[in-house]
């Protein structure tokens, strides 16, 4: 099979796209034949290094978490799911024509290839995050960084609940964010003053997926700083707000079943640009530009 790969850590113009091994799955895994591979943040940092703890490249590294793709291999223990069908997850090295996957749920036939893969990085992140705030029908919510693809997903997950939703964006992306339903602030300097201003009243929580506020200033928005929650800024903890990277906190399996369902309700709606495999140079610099709209997506 053919595979994003790189062989230096650097930026994008080290990437390929060339022969790799299939991988099996494991245990509790499934394999599918990939139809479009998300682009995350997380990705762009395993390919400069930053994620390798100082250790060097030990043969070519491969990039992707997410992806939507037709089942043809069954790990060990799996049920529930079977060869040719069509589903989303997340998993290792999934910008690849086959990758295997760790959690998955059914992609939805009316939605797209490219969206499915787009929900599942930013599916289980944004019900991670609602649910580590509690955040519940009536509540109040700051998504700061709502424009991007964990925010927009989360911005429309926490209406999906009955909460009404302020968000942050640049002011390019502001309509966008009322498309989404939020009400819409700009970002940068000033901006909780802008979110008090907007919700009239208490903010019952602020999911930060953007990482560039200073934590005070969110954590001056709510009643306890603990209702603060980062993904992306993790000295946010020594201030007493939450900060979440997964693992132990994640409940994959339910929240991608929770986002397939948004989707096919067309509740939850993701923008995609999308590009081919060998023009992935191009869709990684869009997203190292931080300012995605939605998601970009790779397709084979
Ligand atoms: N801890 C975890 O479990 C976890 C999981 C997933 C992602 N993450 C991290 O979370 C971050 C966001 O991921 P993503 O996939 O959503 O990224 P993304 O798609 O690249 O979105 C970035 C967003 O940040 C917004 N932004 C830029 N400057 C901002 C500012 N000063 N204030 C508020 N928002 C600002 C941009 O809005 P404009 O386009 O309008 O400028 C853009 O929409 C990344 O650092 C990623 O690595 C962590």
């Amino acid at each position: 099979m053919r595979a994003l790969q790189f062989t230096a850590y650097g930026g994008p113009e080290v990437l390929m796209w060339g022969d790799a091994p299939v991988p099996d799955p494991g245990p509790g895994q499934i394999r599918i034949a990939v139809r479009a591979a998300s682009v995350n943040p997380v990705d762009w940092k395993v390919l400069a290094g930053v994620m390798s703890g100082g250790q060097p490249l030990a043969g070519p590294g491969y990039l992707g978490r997410d992806a939507a793709g037709v089942v043809d291999q069954i790990g060990e223990g799996v049920t529930g799911v079977f060869v040719g069908d069509d589903v989303f997850g997340r998993g290792q090295n999934t910008q690849a024509e086959y990758a295997v996957l760790d959690s998955w749920a059914t992609k939805p036939p009316s939605v797209d290839w490219a969206v499915a893969a787009a929900t599942g990085v930013a599916g289980e992140t944004s019900e991670r995050g609602l649910r580590l705030l509690g955040v519940q029908a009536g509540d109040t919510i700051f998504v700061d960084g709502g424009a991007g693809g964990v925010g927009a997903v989360a911005v429309q997950m926490a209406e999906a609940r009955g909460a009404r939703v302020i968000a942050s964006a640049s002011q390019a992306n502001q309509d966008y964010l009322r498309e989404i339903g939020a009400i819409p602030v700009v970002y940068g300097e000033g901006v909780a003053g802008r979110v008090q201003a907007a919700a009239d009243g208490r903010v019952d929580a602020v999911f930060d997926v953007a990482g560039k506020t200073p934590v005070q200033e969110l954590i001056s928005l709510v009643s306890e700083p603990s209702q603060v929650l980062s993904i992306a800024n993790f000295a946010a903890g020594q201030a007493g707000a939450r900060v979440t990277g997964g693992g132990a906190d994640s409940r994959p399996m339910e929240a991608l079943a929770e986002a397939a369902e948004l989707l096919a309700q067309n509740k939850l709606v993701i923008k995609v640009q999308t590009f081919p495999f060998d023009r992935a140079a191009e869709a990684y610099r869009i997203s190292l530009g931080g300012h995605v709209r939605g998601k970009v997506v790779l397709i084979p």
